[in-house]
């Protein structure tokens, strides 16, 4: 099962997700992140930041990126790591990869793969996760085998990225992304969520059927999972009063 972390802030989970990442480099320098955009991450990094750890060679690999924006467009999420994270944080730019950053489109899944494999793999991965119940660009339907590949995104996932762009039309309807074979990879997924919008999926995430009409409930496959959100995330989660128990006694040893 995975452990289920309720707090009471977006602030307070970038704390709780800030911990395990230091955690992780103070034991090994070089470790290898698995970065999410969007808006969930945003306190981690600022939380992160604020510690001015060396992160001079910890290495970083995107979940996603938009397919067809041209090259440095804002919104793009090689634009957004670099602005959100690399920087902030005092990464080297050229040890985070973002899909599809060198090479054809029709080869860059299996590049991806290759990449991450030569790395060592994903030590701890950041998730946010979609109203749609997509972790990683994995819509409803994504196989629990896939890997890095392009896919296209949903309606209601196009709508709701519309606030980064000009117009809902400017939003891709293709990305490129980590499959969710790729992300059971990883050794550590910290999935975030904060407000009501993101209840239902995270009630489906971690305590309904494991399903490919809920990409996100591929979590439960998986052995080393923390979900950390605020209340109103938490709000359907039939057994939220068992796991603020479980976390309130929690052994100390434990760590995260
Ligand atoms: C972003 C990603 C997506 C987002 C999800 C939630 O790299 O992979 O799964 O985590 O769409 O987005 P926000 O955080 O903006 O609500």
């Amino acid at each position: 099962m995975a452990e289920v972390v309720i707090v009471e802030s977006a602030d307070a989970a970038g704390e709780i997700a800030a911990d395990a990442i230091e955690h992780l480099v103070r034991s090994n320098p070089r470790a290898v992140l698995g970065l999410a955009t969007g808006s969930t991450p945003l306190t981690t990094w600022r939380a992160l930041a604020a510690r001015g750890l060396d992160l001079s060679q910890v290495r970083g690999f995107a979940l996603d990126e938009y397919v067809g924006l041209p090259p440095g467009h804002p919104e793009s999420y090689r634009s957004v790591i670099t602005r959100e994270v690399v920087e902030p944080l005092g990464l080297t730019p050229s040890l985070v990869r973002v899909p599809a950053d060198s090479g054809p489109i029709e080869t860059a899944g299996a590049d991806y793969e290759t990449a991450i494999e030569a790395a060592g793999g994903v030590d701890l991965q950041i998730l946010g996760i979609g109203r749609t119940g997509h972790i990683g660009f994995n819509e409803p339907g994504s196989s629990f085998a896939s890997l890095t590949r392009v896919k296209t995104l949903t309606e209601q996932t196009r709508r709701d990225n519309a606030r980064f762009f000009a117009s809902p039309e400017d939003v891709p309807q293709h990305c490129i992304t980590q499959g969710l074979g790729t992300i059971l990879r990883a050794r550590h997924l910290v999935l975030l969520a904060f407000g009501e919008g993101k209840a239902e999926a995270i009630a489906g995430a971690v305590e309904g059927p494991v399903t490919a009409s809920l990409p996100g409930s591929a979590i439960q496959l998986h052995p080393h999972v923390t979900v950390v959100v605020d209340e109103a995330a938490a709000s359907r989660l039939a057994l939220a009063q068992y796991y603020r128990d479980v976390y309130a006694h929690k052994p100390e040893w434990q760590g995260l």
